[in-house]
């Protein structure tokens, strides 16, 4: 057993001196109670028990293989119910609208479609490792060059491999208490201290975060705008804040939902790259794009970063259907266009419509709405679900009054409320 480590060891240990305390309960009895007696009461009760409790341990030391220690306490990520699921367990035949995980409702770039249709007799070949033509597209769009850009299997795949490369267990890494949960989760995996500062009025405590920064701080993750809340980190903050994270400190700026925010107040991070080597700016295809199915998300950073994260992804992370279908989709001005105006329209009208409902919710700047009901929202959460509308219970972000609801197509929204009349 020389391969396991001194913490498994201990463990083991502790383990055994318990299945030695019945042991010994078994000795004694048969060194001072009749023989008799022993025979009833091992029938009656002890022969179970201890048989059960030897079951167990002997399953638990044998046969059970133990987890990382880091590993153990993580809840795993909770993605909001995927509509087949829905329609298995509640075996509803009308149509299911799934408002959970902020996808784009229109659907799917056609511009991507149409690439996808052109290229899937290729996939009997391995992708291209560095993405040359997605990253290549991405340099011209946001004049950045390509050893500045990494892609990866959804940006979800980027935050990790940032873990992976700089957390040693025991660094500290600031974020959002509630902010986007995967930050949590690669923390915990890579045994980071997470350091978490609750939000101030559902937005990012920018003041706090500054001063909580010392010298075992490693990485500072901000989502702007925040899931859950929709709200951002404003440009004069920003400004403030940049200019306070030491250049040994890793910023790491996740805009998942940059394309629905046409607003001067909101800091378009690759503006400060220049100047700050330590900034890695997240991005997605995943939200306006309506490529989440497909998995691909890129960051932006200084090329020492960008080289650190190849070190640690896997090869051909991307697969080469995304990388085509992402590429093409970001010629798609047009429908990038459509999805931002319907999300505007959506927000407004579930603004109003919530409003009148009297139900609480926090302005958001996403594809996504916040509401606060005044009670649990599992509840609310089921009944819709029952209904054919699949929303966001979000318990695990903190907050389990509250539900986050994907703003819809307009029959979507419509249905939305119908159902949240019948139930509220
Ligand atoms: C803030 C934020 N970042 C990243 C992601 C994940 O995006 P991807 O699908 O690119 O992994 C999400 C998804 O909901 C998100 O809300």
């Amino acid at each position: 057993m020389t391969f396991f480590d001194e913490q498994t060891k201990k463990n083991r240990t502790k383990r055994m001196t318990i299945i030695e305390f019945f042991i010994l309960i078994e000795y004694t009895h048969n060194q001072y109670v009749s023989q008799e007696v022993i025979i009833k009461l091992k029938k009656l009760v002890l022969g179970k028990i201890y048989l059960l409790h030897f079951l167990i341990f002997w399953i638990y030391y044998y046969v059970v293989i133990e987890l990382r220690n880091f590993v153990k306490n993580i809840r795993s990520y909770k993605p909001g119910k995927p509509i087949e699921e829905v329609v298995r367990e509640l075996g509803i035949k009308e149509e299911i609208i799934k408002l959970s995980s902020n996808e784009n409702p229109l659907g799917p770039s056609p511009k991507a479609v149409q690439s996808i249709k052109e290229k899937i007799k290729d996939i009997n070949i391995y992708p291209d490792n560095n993405c040359f033509y997605l990253k290549k597209k991405l340099g011209e769009k946001f004049n950045i060059q390509s050893d500045n850009i990494t892609v990866g299997s959804g940006s979800v795949e980027l935050i990790e491999l940032i873990f992976k490369a700089y957390v040693n267990p025991g660094d500290e890494v600031i974020m959002s208490d509630p902010s986007f949960i995967m930050y949590r989760i690669a923390c915990q995996i890579f045994g980071g201290k997470r350091i978490a500062i609750p939000l101030k009025n559902y937005a990012h405590d920018i003041e706090t975060i500054t001063k909580t920064i010392n010298e075992k701080t490693k990485i500072i993750i901000l989502d702007n705008p925040i899931n859950p809340t929709g709200a951002i980190i404003t440009k004069d903050k920003f400004n403030y804040f940049v200019e306070k994270v030491p250049e040994n400190v890793i910023l790491v700026v996740d805009e998942a939902y940059r394309e629905y925010i046409k607003n001067e107040n909101y800091p378009n991070a690759i503006d400060y790259l220049k100047e700050h080597e330590n900034i890695i700016i997240l991005h997605t295809f995943s939200k306006i794009y309506g490529l989440a199915g497909l998995r691909v998300g890129y960051g932006f950073s200084s090329t020492d970063i960008i080289a650190a994260l190849m070190k640690v992804s896997l090869p051909f992370n991307v697969n080469r259907i995304s990388q085509i279908a992402a590429t093409a989709a970001l010629d798609d001005d047009e429908f990038v266009r459509k999805s931002y105006e319907s999300n505007e329209a959506g927000k407004k009208f579930l603004y109003k419509e919530l409003e009148q409902l009297n139900l609480q919710y926090t302005p958001t700047y996403g594809n996504f709405i916040l509401v606060h009901l005044e009670r649990e929202a599992k509840g609310v959460f089921q009944a819709a679900q029952k209904r054919g509308v699949i929303l966001r219970t979000i318990l695990e972000y903190g907050l389990p009054n509250s539900l986050r609801i994907t703003i819809g197509t307009p029959q979507q929204n419509k249905k939305l409320i119908e159902v949240l009349k019948t139930i509220i």
